[in-house]
């Protein structure tokens, strides 16, 4: 499978093979930020951990493996236990993977020699280490870096922190905890065409499987035989892991922004009449897709369904022709709730100028999220608060992952959203300053509609974005693609 080291080919897929360049393409990217910095001196190492291969306490079985972001960026390996150096002056890469005893072979199979490693990963050395990680040091030594720059920062969305490597004789080398994750970061922000092919072919395959939910769905299915559509598609195309939990809410699930944890697994029986608003994407090759559509389960869309769909998917087409160099995103976020707002007021649900319902942050109403996020290796990808940006603490606009200007090969998420949260309504009804803009016996009658989510995968270009996968995004589209192919009832 790995004979040309120039392709990479997921288990049980023949539809898509990543060059490996990618990685050193980003190793090389990162080695030349970095030579230019007056704080890095010469012979300075980039030294990574890799994710850990864990099990539950009472088990002895694994939980299926997904790589540490950073390290997946710099290296590809896909093996858990694993350490990456860099040599900065160089861009010379080692990995060191840990030893496998006789145990090994009997339950994971026969472990390969390090030059297999070394061809399927592109890099100059593989070593091995034993539990003791004495390798690790010893090699290192015999390389005398100058200091080992080491991954620590904060992540803007979620407020955690990344783990600096830690290995045992690590305190022997000088270490640097506070340029790398600046670095690396700046680097994940901007996709490479390496990565954006990647990238195109995740959304291109997890939009085909949407597609297949909205031809197999009808009434009386439960949400999770939706997300079970979704799952045999994607991994029958090499897809083996999702990017996020996935959401198949229906009827008022629909307006549960993240439904399908586990308290709410995707197990209500959807009824004729319902829309049910999906929100599933898979990983290939560790990069995500990210995908939301919203569709009746019968097929038709009500009327009412069809001014809340038309105006969540004016909203997609607006941000969409807005994703473009040097646009803001938080104006483009505002060009949704302007879209949104202008559909409900000329349905009647709304009344008065948009432009003083925006004063007053009505948009954050109906769409209290983001209008979208980076999109890499991880599905809320890095760097949407460069550093020194504030959050702000209005609403709607205090979701947002990404307060960036646009730039060439950023991939964003465009997901509008229009939702019918009781809680929202009558905080609305109960603020005067939002109340004077509600025509109260219309908005009253949508209690109970649920919510729609039109999310697409885009990549930002010069004069117009890419986007990655066509869904049906008008009623009438997805009524077709429903009608077509559909199993009998
Ligand atoms: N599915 C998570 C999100 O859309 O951001
Ligand atoms: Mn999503
Ligand atoms: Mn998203």
């Amino acid at each position: 499978m790995f004979s040309d080291r120039t392709k990479y080919s997921a288990a049980g897929s023949s539809a898509f093979n990543v060059s490996l360049e990618l990685h050193s393409i980003n190793r090389g990217r990162l080695c030349e930020r970095l030579r230019k910095r007056h704080d890095v001196p010469e012979g300075a190492f980039v030294m990574l951990e890799g994710g850990k291969e864990e099990s539950r306490y009472s088990s002895d079985t694994e939980d299926l493996f997904r790589q540490e972001s950073y390290m997946h960026w710099a290296f590809g390996v896909q093996e858990p236990d694993c350490y990456g150096a860099i040599e900065v002056d160089s861009g010379r890469a080692i990995i060191f993977m840990p030893e496998r005893d006789e145990n090994y072979i009997i339950w994971m199979g026969k472990p390969y020699p390090p030059e297999h490693f070394e061809r399927r990963y592109d890099v100059q050395e593989v070593h091995f280490f034993k539990e003791d990680e004495a390798k690790i040091v010893e090699v290192l030594k015999s390389k005398d870096p100058s200091v080992l720059l080491r991954l620590k920062g904060k992540n803007t969305d979620s407020g955690k922190f990344t783990k600096p490597v830690e290995f045992n004789g690590i305190k022997q080398f000088d270490l640097n905890d506070n340029i790398l994750h600046h670095e690396m970061t700046e680097l994940r922000v901007i996709k490479t065409d390496k990565e954006v092919d990647v990238i195109r072919h995740a959304c291109c395959v997890a939009g085909e499987a949407h597609k297949k939910m909205m031809q197999q769905a009808r009434p009386r299915m439960y949400e999770l035989q939706l997300e079970g559509i979704f799952r045999g598609y994607v991994a029958s195309r090499g897809h083996r892991h999702l990017a996020y939990t996935p959401i198949a809410g229906s009827g008022p699930n629909s307006a549960i922004l993240h439904y399908g944890h586990a308290g709410s697994p995707n197990n209500r029986k959807m009824e004729d009449g319902d829309l049910v608003l999906c929100d599933i994407g898979s990983e290939y090759y560790c990069y995500a897709s990210d995908i939301t559509c919203t569709f009746p389960v019968n097929g038709k869309f009500t009327d009412e369904q069809k001014v809340i769909f038309n105006a969540v998917s004016a909203a997609n087409l607006a941000v969409r022709q807005r994703a473009i160099v040097g646009n803001k995103w938080v104006e483009n976020h505002q060009v949704a709730e302007r879209t949104i707002l202008t559909h409900l007021r000329d349905y009647g649900m709304l009344k008065g100028e948009v432009d003083d319902m925006m004063q007053v942050y009505l948009g954050g109403v109906f769409m209290p999220h983001g209008v979208g996020h980076f999109l890499g290796i991880d599905v809320h990808d890095v760097g949407g608060y460069p550093e020194g940006a504030s959050r702000s603490d209005k609403p709607g606009l205090r979701c947002l992952r990404c307060v960036r200007t646009l730039e060439e090969n950023m991939v964003v998420t465009i997901e509008p959203g229009c939702y019918f949260i009781d809680k929202l309504m009558d905080d609305a009804l109960a603020n005067p300053e939002q109340r004077k803009f509600i025509n109260v016996e219309v908005f009253e009658k949508f209690r109970g509609f649920g919510g729609i989510r039109l999310e697409d995968v885009v990549a930002v270009g010069r004069d117009c974005a890419e986007l990655f996968a066509l869904l049906p995004r008008t009623p009438k589209d997805v009524e077709e693609l429903m009608a077509s192919d559909k199993p009998e009832q």
